[in-house]
């Protein structure tokens, strides 16, 4: 492909709309068939076919260099395996940003970058929409992320062979906050880290399975009791597995001695 029919490298699945505005997501690639690979399923698969929220696929390597589409070199000052080139993804991220709102995010998953949470997700599902730009081999060029204003995400301390799945997660992590995508809007609230404490566990039918029991308090019909068990089983949960996230609610609380600081900073352990 020549750098001149560059428009044909981007795939575009974008669905009939039910809203005239629908989060846009522009992802750069060079594996362009991993989307919208398990993002085209379940609740993702059923908003983007409703045109809840959109998926515009670039592929890098239609802005590679010469006759091979070259897209990487290796390090100035050596080093093992090669660097994704600046010219080439100034390139891509040109033709993407085309069809992309002016405010987009332009984002870098990264094993380097900032981690995703779930605030961070929720700031990027206000976002009129975000570019994400998936890295292979060492990775990409530092100018081209600092000329592009490219944040740097990562999902985790681990290192991934490329960026693709760093950004079906976030995708998947911010479809199902859009508005109209889960069947019961509240059902989010209840997630883990949205109130900063970890999810209380659940229980089904049948009541006894395996010899255990449903702990009675959720069979009373109590409401009120039933919403107190399961905040002091978030927090017991999250005390118990969670020291970090433990810690920062503990200092989200109001202070019990009414001076609007918490004075309770110890683990409760
Ligand atoms: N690319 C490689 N590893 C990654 C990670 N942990 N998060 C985001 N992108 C990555």
């Amino acid at each position: 492909m020549t750098e001149q029919n560059q428009s044909t490298s981007a795939q575009s699945i974008s669905a009939q709309s039910t809203r005239k505005t629908p989060w846009q997501a522009a992802v750069l690639t060079l594996f362009p068939d991993m989307f919208p690979g398990v993002l085209g399923q379940s609740l993702a698969g059923k908003a983007l076919q409703s045109g809840i929220w959109s998926l515009d696929v670039t592929d890098i390597r239609g802005h590679g260099v010469g006759v091979h589409h070259k897209v990487d070199d290796p390090p100035f000052g050596g080093g093992p395996g090669m660097v994704m080139r600046p010219d080439v993804m100034a390139a891509a991220i040109d033709s993407a940003a085309q069809a992309m709102p002016a405010d987009a995010r332009r984002i870098y998953l990264s094993p380097r970058g900032k981690q995703l949470d779930q605030a961070l997700v929720r700031e990027l599902s206000a976002a009129s929409g975000v570019m994400l730009v998936c890295g292979r081999y060492e990775g990409l060029d530092q100018r081209i992320i600092d000329q592009s204003g490219l944040m740097e995400i990562s999902i985790g301390d681990y290192v991934l062979s490329g960026g693709e799945m760093a950004a079906q997660v976030l995708i998947d992590a911010v479809v199902r906050l859009l508005p109209g995508v889960m069947g019961n809007p509240d059902a989010h609230h209840q997630d883990s880290f949205e109130d900063g404490l970890l999810e209380h566990p659940l229980y089904t039918h049948p009541r006894e399975w395996s010899g255990v029991t449903v702990p009675d308090i959720l069979l009373s019909g109590d409401h009120g009791r039933i919403a107190t068990w399961r905040h002091e089983q978030a927090k017991q949960i999250t005390r118990d597995r969670r020291d970090d996230l433990w810690q920062k609610w503990l200092l989200s609380q109001p202070s019990s001695d009414g001076d609007g600081k918490n004075s309770n900073k110890k683990p409760l352990k």
